[in-house]
């Protein structure tokens, strides 16, 4: 397994394939192993970097909140040991906060953005109370708890009915995050600003994909950043909820090849 460790931080991270670099960056509560079918996709053409973000599979649990600032100054600090100056930088829903927050702070190092099943509001507050209990839930009754009440709102019907395989892979993901971590980086969510107005300021090609039946990041948010973003394409994935890399996998790749192959070498 690929880690660097600094004084407060040890990550784990997928690096394979020759090419210019694409950093994929996973959702919570998840892990780098969600992006299996975009690795072994782009690696032929591609260095993919899939980083596992501080807390989460078999990176270290900082102490909280995980800020999305934090996160992304470890992807920073994470491309400056590879040696790797400009990258495109992609996420999926809190990956996505983080790659937003790392353009903020980083926008020479960004060759382009993709933003999969995520937005750019800060929480309500009602978000910002659920996510209190959310991480008491993680903290005293463990992973299994979140994922069984977070399995129905990731994925669509027809996949919970069909698709066994799926269910078993993201549940298995879940329960094996840190329960210590979950609840840091409920805390950086919560926490995260707005960058509602900061994205027409993005002048960086962006790829906004969004499953047609995503209830947690839902196309209306994708549809607002793309309004909002100058220099961006909107691809509404069919029959996929919040995960939609993992639930329509030959679409999503689809979409993302093309994109890059736009981007050009
Ligand atoms: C995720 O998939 O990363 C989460 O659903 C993001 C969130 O809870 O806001």
């Amino acid at each position: 397994m690929n880690k660097i460790e600094g004084r407060s931080l040890q990550l784990a991270y997928t690096d394979v394939g020759a090419g210019p670099a694409v950093v994929l960056l996973h959702g919570y509560p998840f892990n780098r192993s969600m992006w299996r079918e975009q690795v072994e996709e782009l690696r032929g053409s591609y260095r993919v970097i899939a980083p596992g973000v501080r807390g989460h599979g078999e990176s270290k649990v900082a102490p909280p909140p995980a800020t999305m600032e934090e996160m992304a100054a470890d992807v920073s600090t994470l491309l400056e040991r590879l040696n790797i100056s400009r990258a495109v930088i992609g996420g999926l829903s809190m990956g996505g906060y983080v790659a937003l927050a790392f353009y903020r702070l980083f926008p020479e190092r960004v060759r382009s953005l993709i933003l999969a099943d995520t937005r750019a509001q800060a929480d309500t507050d009602e978000g910002k109370r659920n996510r209190a209990v959310q991480e008491e839930k993680a903290l005293q009754e463990g992973m299994e708890v979140i994922a069984d009440s977070l399995l129905p709102k990731l994925l669509t019907v027809e996949t919970i009915a069909n698709r066994p395989d799926i269910v078993k892979r993201l549940r298995e993901m879940m329960v094996k995050t840190a329960p210590e971590g979950a609840a840091a980086a409920l805390q950086g969510m919560a926490q995260r600003r707005d960058q509602t107005s900061f994205l027409s300021r993005i002048i960086s090609p962006t790829l906004i994909i969004v499953g047609r039946e995503d209830s947690i990041t839902p196309v209306a948010e994708a549809e607002m950043m793309h309004r909002e973003m100058p220099g961006s394409r909107l691809e509404i994935v069919e029959n996929a909820g919040h995960v939609s890399n993992m639930e329509q996998p030959t679409e999503f790749n689809r979409v993302l090849l093309k994109f890059l192959h736009d981007l050009g070498g």
